[in-house]
């Protein structure tokens, strides 16, 4: 199964009964094993969770910690795309050159990578003098 089937089926289990736009996320570790988050909406907006975040949380929880690839769905016109946040989340643990999969659920798919999705990252370089 690719990355892009894994998160179109964990993209069902999505909680998003407030903005009704369910969003699956699969992400394949250095490991080989692939990890699935979906969004977790809460009736206190800002506690809703992104499905980036839910795939991150299960990596390290698995006891992984490199991100080998990940994808993305909704069921948008266009391939969905992460939000400022999850971008740097997936920073966190992907190197720049690592490969993302946006895609819709009508089979549009635009693959990009880590470092186009987020230019000039702060990163640990930045605190070196700490
Ligand atoms: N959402 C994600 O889970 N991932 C994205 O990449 C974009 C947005 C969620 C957050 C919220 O539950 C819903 O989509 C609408 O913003």
């Amino acid at each position: 199964m690719t990355l892009i089937e894994s998160a179109r089926l964990v993209r069902e289990n999505a909680h998003a009964p407030y903005s009704k736009f369910k969003v699956g996320a699969a992400l394949r570790a250095s490991s080989g094993l692939v990890y699935h988050g979906c969004n977790v909406e809460n009736v206190a907006y800002p506690e809703g969770t992104c499905a980036e975040a839910g795939a991150i949380a299960a990596m390290i929880a698995g006891g992984d910690t490199a991100i080998a690839e990940i994808a993305v769905i909704a069921d948008s016109p266009k391939p969905v795309s992460p939000c400022g946040g999850c971008r740097q989340k997936i920073a966190e643990f992907a190197t720049g050159d690592v490969k993302v999969v946006l895609a819709t659920l009508d089979g549009v798919v635009h693959e990009t990578t880590v470092a186009a999705l987020l230019p000039g990252s702060f990163d640990a370089e930045y605190m070196s003098r700490v």
